[in-house]
């Protein structure tokens, strides 16, 4: 991916080669092209490996996605509030077992490689030692990854809030520690307006004004009745975003999940403030949220990622998003091209997270994290496939039927990190 489908046609936006040759050298790519062009340029003795009838993509980048929250996929019957307190809360307070915590980011980090993604901005919780699991997992895998430990010292159980001041320490510990080991970045996590006090947001304000290559990470926007609790909290604020700029939270270094219900002018904010939406129509749909426009990110020039949010969304697969966020379009009147729908679960989100730099397409000097997918997974998917006559009208048919047997393999930096074994 090249350009912004939101300013240029999608088609524009792509490059692809039907018989491409993509080079990597030491971790990055240094040449992708047509066969018969790069092929010539490479010394006799260069290793190539062929992967007939496959199409080799960026890796998927993940702009929003809790790893504590595994346990609580496909839970039953609630909105968002009563989801925290009946499903989630219950089960982020377990991280505060280190062993637990590995187990879980070790489950959460392969489940990501099985699904082709390679980056991702990740919850934790309020325990420092669910990050430090995640973090010391992700480096053992070289994964380029940006976790936070979530702020949060109100309205919550007691064994899950934080202190302003242990808040402080323990981010600055963390970041300290984390931020430029391997491939890892760290990010600002207040949970979201409910969950920290005014003191709190100013201090994670200040925490990120003191490092300025770590992102800020929190929901906005994402359900009725939590923006509505966030009025009663914060009545001086003009509206939801406003809390955040209050406390310097809104910069171009912040993304903000869901945005479902932000109004122009808000996303305006957000555009001139150069601070990103995590698109998480999974999540959207199962808890009732609402519908994100796409469309309307796009004319405010709001830089949009695709999110899973695992647990509220039901699968770690960006291709299952892509399909989903075409069908919350349909809902909405908005048809949404399968090569943005790609673009999002790519270049957009590496934008989103401020990595463009180093992932996000296949650019020669881009780290090589890239993927094999395999458009005959299943019966259905090769039989759809196989009629399909453009890229595009293939990854739709993989973003409505495709799910992890269609990733066969996962590179991360040039490394094969995942392979299919069935
Ligand atoms: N808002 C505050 N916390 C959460 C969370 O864990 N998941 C989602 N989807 N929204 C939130
Ligand atoms: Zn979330």
């Amino acid at each position: 991916m090249l350009e912004d489908p939101c300013r240029a046609p999608a088609e524009a936006a792509v490059a692809y080669h039907p018989d491409g040759l993509l080079v990597v050298e030491d971790g990055h790519v240094t040449a992708f092209g047509p066969y018969a062009e790069i092929a010539p340029t490479l010394g006799a003795e260069t290793p190539v490996t062929a992967f007939p009838g496959k199409l080799i993509t960026p890796g998927f980048v993940d702009a929003h996605i809790h790893y504590p929250q595994t346990d609580v996929v496909a839970a039953w019957g609630s909105q968002l509030l009563d989801w925290l307190t009946t499903h989630t809360f219950p089960a982020e307070q377990a991280f505060a077992d280190r062993a637990h915590a590995d187990e879980a980011a070790a489950f959460f980090l392969d489940e990501l490689l099985r699904n082709g993604t390679t980056s991702a901005l990740v919850f934790g919780t309020v325990h420092k030692t669910s990050v430090d699991a995640l973090f010391e997992a992700a480096l053992s895998r070289d994964m380029r990854l940006i976790a936070g430990k979530v702020l949060m010292d109100r309205h919550a159980p007691a064994g899950l809030t934080d202190t302003v001041e242990t808040g402080r320490t323990d981010t600055e510990a963390l970041i300290r520690v984390w931020r430029g080991r391997g491939r890892l970045g760290y990010a600002v996590t207040p949970r979201f307006a409910v969950t920290s006090s005014d003191a709190q947001l100013a201090m994670a304000g200040e925490v990120a004004a003191a490092h300025p290559d770590v992102l800020i990470h929190t929901h906005m926007s994402e359900n009725l009745d939590e923006v509505a609790r966030v009025g009663e909290l914060f009545p001086h604020c003009r509206d939801y975003l406003d809390v955040y700029a209050r406390f310097g939270l809104v910069t171009s270094r912040s993304v903000f999940a869901h945005c479902v219900h932000a109004s122009d002018d808000a996303l305006r904010r957000m555009q001139r403030a150069g601070a990103s939406a995590a698109f998480c129509p999974s999540s959207n749909l199962l808890l009732g949220s609402g519908l994100f426009s796409l469309k309307q990110a796009c004319e405010c020039g709001v830089t949009v990622g695709l999110g899973t949010d695992i647990g509220a969304g039901a699968s770690f697969s960006l291709p299952h998003m892509m399909g989903e966020a075409y069908k919350v379009g349909q809902l909405a009147g908005e048809t949404l091209d399968p090569l943005h729908a790609f673009y999002l679960a790519t270049l957009a989100g590496a934008r989103a997270l401020r990595i463009d730099d180093k992932v996000g397409n296949l650019a020669p000097g881009k780290e090589a994290d890239f993927l094999v997918l395999d458009l005959s997974a299943t019966p259905l998917l090769a039989r759809r496939t196989a009629g399909a006559a453009t890229l595009a009208e293939k990854l739709f048919i993989l973003s409505v039927l495709g799910d992890d047997r269609a990733i066969e393999r996962t590179y991360l930096a040039g490394r094969l990190a995942h392979a299919r074994t069935a």
